[in-house]
């Protein structure tokens, strides 16, 4: 096995061994791509103020997001299609986040079904919501997590419609792959990938097919969606679905301090601070230059979380010390899933540990609790000053 040391050697193994299709998928955002780089160039932006003769033993990542106990203060994101990035990739990122002790969010758009994904995990996961036209197929994929014991809700709210990534539309993304000549030209090049694919439990969307009357493959799937979210979702559909739930609810792509005050008033257990990584809104702030003008809004009321960005321990230091309670990453582990799979992504999980812990212990702190803004140097200009 090749020595990892950070979050880019997964990246690099992940881009040779997973057909460029799905690579090109997780590797984009929206128009530009502005938002997209700026999610992690920003992170650079924020300096750590380093500290000596601290005594450093006894250090702990442990916290809580939403009430649970984390071995760190990081969950795995909802990524839509996972299991095309690797055979069975939802049930593979879960057991991995299990063994970690962080939490695992089941994308809407998965490959694997959220029954599937309960079946071979022994903890409770979280469940990602997109809210459809369809309010039965919304009402029974609800019933279909209590069921499953999921133990939050994620509601997306920054995805009524699809941004546009360019590179999607020339590859004819869909899962399974359109069979073109330069489809399977690649693929040729991907036969660890193909190899697992052979072997998968599943290899469409398992949430959907079989469960929304008509939809059996690929392109009737791809029509659907397009047509399906509900373009009409607002803060008292929003407040219905809660209700339903009955429990704990996750409030993603808040990036805004007004929409984080609706998000209180709707009574949300927590927000994430998200841009969809960037995939939606080109031109909008990154996460983290918008994480304070939050936290100043809310802060005090609701646990604020953020994804969009984040690569690295030091990241999510830098994040937490600004005053998030959590933090969620996506591309981050889909890499190490993509390059090598469960045992991938237990190494995302390794070095995001080992650099938070040895970055937090450098700036003179041994737990979580102890981070605040004292060990970060922010530039004095870092939320913008905006005309009015
Ligand atoms: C869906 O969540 C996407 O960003 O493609």
């Amino acid at each position: 096995m090749p020595v990892i040391t950070c979050i880019d050697d997964l990246k690099r193994i992940y881009r040779h061994r997973v057909p460029r299709m799905f690579y090109d998928y997780a590797e984009s955002g929206s128009w530009t791509e502005q938002t997209f780089r700026e999610n992690t160039s920003d992170f650079e932006d924020i300096y750590l103020r380093q500290r000596v003769a601290v005594d450093m033993t006894g250090r702990s990542t442990a916290s809580q997001m939403i009430g649970q106990d984390v071995s760190m203060p990081v969950a795995l994101a909802p990524v839509g299609l996972t299991g095309m990035q690797c055979a069975d990739g939802e049930i593979k990122a879960a057991r991995a986040a299990e063994k970690f002790g962080v939490p695992f969010t089941l994308s809407t758009m998965s490959i694997n079904s959220i029954e599937e994904v309960a079946e071979a995990t022994t903890k409770p996961f979280w469940f990602q919501l997109y809210t459809m036209t369809d309010a039965d197929y919304v009402s029974r994929l609800i019933e279909r997590a209590k069921a499953a014991k999921c133990s939050a809700l994620v509601i997306t709210l920054d995805l009524q419609i699809l941004g546009q990534r360019h590179k999607d539309l020339k590859n004819g993304l869909s899962a399974p792959p359109k069979l073109t000549p330069s489809t399977i030209a690649n693929l040729m090049t991907k036969w660890r990938w193909g190899i697992g694919m052979l072997g998968a439990k599943r290899r469409n969307f398992g949430n959907i097919v079989g469960h929304v009357d008509g939809i059996s493959d690929a392109a009737d799937l791809g029509a659907w969606t397009k047509e399906s979210f509900d373009p009409t979702l607002d803060w008292n559909k929003i407040a219905k679905i809660k209700e339903q739930w009955g429990g704990p609810v996750i409030l993603k792509g808040i990036l805004d301090a007004e929409d984080a005050k609706m998000a209180l008033n709707v009574g949300a257990d927590a927000i994430i601070v998200s841009n969809h990584g960037g995939r939606q809104l080109d031109g909008a702030l990154s996460s983290i230059r918008a994480l304070p003008s939050i936290l100043e809004a809310v802060g005090d009321q609701i646990e604020v979380h953020l994804d969009s960005g984040i690569r690295s321990g030091q990241d999510v230091l830098k994040a937490v010390a600004m005053g998030a309670k959590g933090t969620h990453i996506g591309r981050a582990f889909v890499y190490g899933l993509g390059a090598m799979g469960q045992k991938g992504v237990e190494e995302a999980l390794r070095v995001i540990h080992t650099e938070l812990d040895i970055s937090m212990a450098l700036c003179g702190r041994r737990t979580i609790e102890e981070l605040d803004r004292d060990i970060l140097l922010i530039p004095e200009n870092f939320e913008g000053r905006w005309q009015g």
